[in-house]
């Protein structure tokens, strides 16, 4: 069974999703398997040892609405024992004072926070400010596809690398 659940909400097709899928080919289709939040259960979540959570920026920094349900769903899922890491899609050069917020409001409001690995370096972008921005660092991976697409291919290598390490898997 895989390993890894990503659960990802963002517009139809768009950026989040890519990226879902770009993750799963990193990882493998035997070890990680894909989400869409809008229809995803608690036991989808449960059945797995380590979640990825992915969202794009909405509104002037909120979470995409798909994950207004299932952050709530996250919160009632016996997911204490597991290793947990996110990723956002978002634009610093149209929404530079709330790049990324999406990401920053799923890990406020996700009951463990401790379980979070995959901090990513906040060198390389350029904005004012972000919510998953803590102790100098994004919360998880940080990507635009709107103004740094020729970047994303090597983070989300690099990132996959570092999370491999993190949950100790091979
Ligand atoms: C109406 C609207 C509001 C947005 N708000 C933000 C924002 O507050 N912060 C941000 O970093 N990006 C924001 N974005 C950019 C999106 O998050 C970005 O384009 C992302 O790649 C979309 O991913 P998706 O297609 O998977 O939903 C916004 C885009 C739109 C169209």
């Amino acid at each position: 069974m895989e390993k890894i659940g990503i659960f990802y909400g963002g517009s139809p097709k768009g950026s989040t999703y890519k990226t879902a899928q770009s993750l799963v080919k990193h990882f493998g289709n035997s070890h990680a398997a894909m989400h869409n939040v809008s229809e995803a259960t608690r036991e989808d979540l449960e059945k797995y040892e380590y979640l990825i959570l992915g969202t794009s920026a909405w509104g002037i920094g909120e979470m995409h609405q798909d994950w207004e349900r299932f952050i709530d769903v996250l919160a009632e899922a016996s997911i204490e024992d597991k290793k947990i890491a996110l990723y956002g899609l978002g634009d610093q050069i149209e929404y530079p004072e709330s790049f990324v917020d999406g990401m920053g409001t799923v890990f406020c409001r996700l009951p463990f926070k401790q379980n979070v690995v995959g901090f990513w370096p906040t060198k390389g972008y350029s904005y004012y400010f972000s919510t998953a921005e803590k102790d100098g660092k994004f919360v998880g991976l940080a990507l635009d596809e709107d103004s740094q697409p020729e970047l994303t291919g090597e983070r989300i290598s690099k990132w996959v690398s570092q999370l491999k390490s993190e949950f100790r898997i091979n």
